[in-house]
């Protein structure tokens, strides 16, 4: 399924990547602390700008599975970071999910608010079952998004990832839909605002996968 999304949160608008983001995108894809646990980075202009190509092509696939989101300030329309979500075959009805955002809107709880607003829409537009996510054993930030978010912790997956020449090695966390319908995944209300249905996370990636 093609079209455009918009994931809407009390502070955040989670909305499609535009080639005149490239430069907000840009400058915390050269942030050390930023890329530090992610499977890119740091990025050159090049990078950076067939990262958003490749995410403004990926609204025109049909199905669409995969959503990479630019995440915006409501108030000032600011570009603060990036989101994605992606489906797996249609017929698996699982999805993982991803984010990161710009140094200075750190600890102000936005990623945790992203965070929820991608599961809404994984759950009630893409109808999934499943949602999984993984992070850096180190990274404690993300570890603890993920769990104010309403997401269980499954495990470590043991040197999962070679990175920047050594193995890392990853904790799993997943919601199920139940889960989500009991309100275990908190300030998902107002989160699933969408347009269209659709199915990547503001990341400028240079692998498909983090
Ligand atoms: C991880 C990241 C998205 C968190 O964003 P954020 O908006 O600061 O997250 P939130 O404010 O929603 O929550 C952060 C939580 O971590 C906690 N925290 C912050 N620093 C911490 C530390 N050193 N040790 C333990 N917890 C810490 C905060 O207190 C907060 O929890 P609380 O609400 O219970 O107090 C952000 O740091 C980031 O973009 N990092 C770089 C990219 C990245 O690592 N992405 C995730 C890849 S899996």
């Amino acid at each position: 399924m093609a079209g455009d999304v918009t994931i809407e949160t009390e502070r955040l608008v989670l909305r499609e990547f535009r080639r005149d983001d490239r430069e907000s995108v840009h400058k915390y894809a050269v942030d050390p602390e930023v890329y530090h646990y992610m499977p890119w980075g740091p990025n050159s202009e090049d990078e950076t700008s067939a990262f958003v190509e490749r995410a403004i092509a990926s609204r025109h696939r049909d199905p669409r599975l995969h959503f990479e989101l630019a995440i915006t300030l409501r108030e000032t329309g600011r570009l603060i970071g990036g989101s994605g979500i992606r489906a797996a075959e249609e017929s698996f009805r699982t999805a993982d999910m991803g984010y990161c955002l710009r140094r200075d809107a750190w600890g102000k709880g936005l990623a945790t608010e992203a965070a929820a607003g991608l599961i809404g829409f994984g759950f009630e537009q893409l109808r999934v079952h499943r949602i999984w996510a993984t992070c850096d054993t180190r990274n404690v930030r993300s570890a603890r998004v993920l769990e104010k978010a309403g997401m269980e912790l499954e495990g470590t997956m043991r040197d999962d990832t070679w990175l920047r020449g050594q193995w890392r090695s990853s904790r799993l966390y997943s919601i199920i839909e139940s889960e989500s319908s009991q309100g275990k995944a908190p300030g998902q209300a107002g989160s699933g605002e969408t347009r269209d249905r659709a199915s990547s996370w503001g990341a400028p990636r240079k692998e498909s996968r983090p």
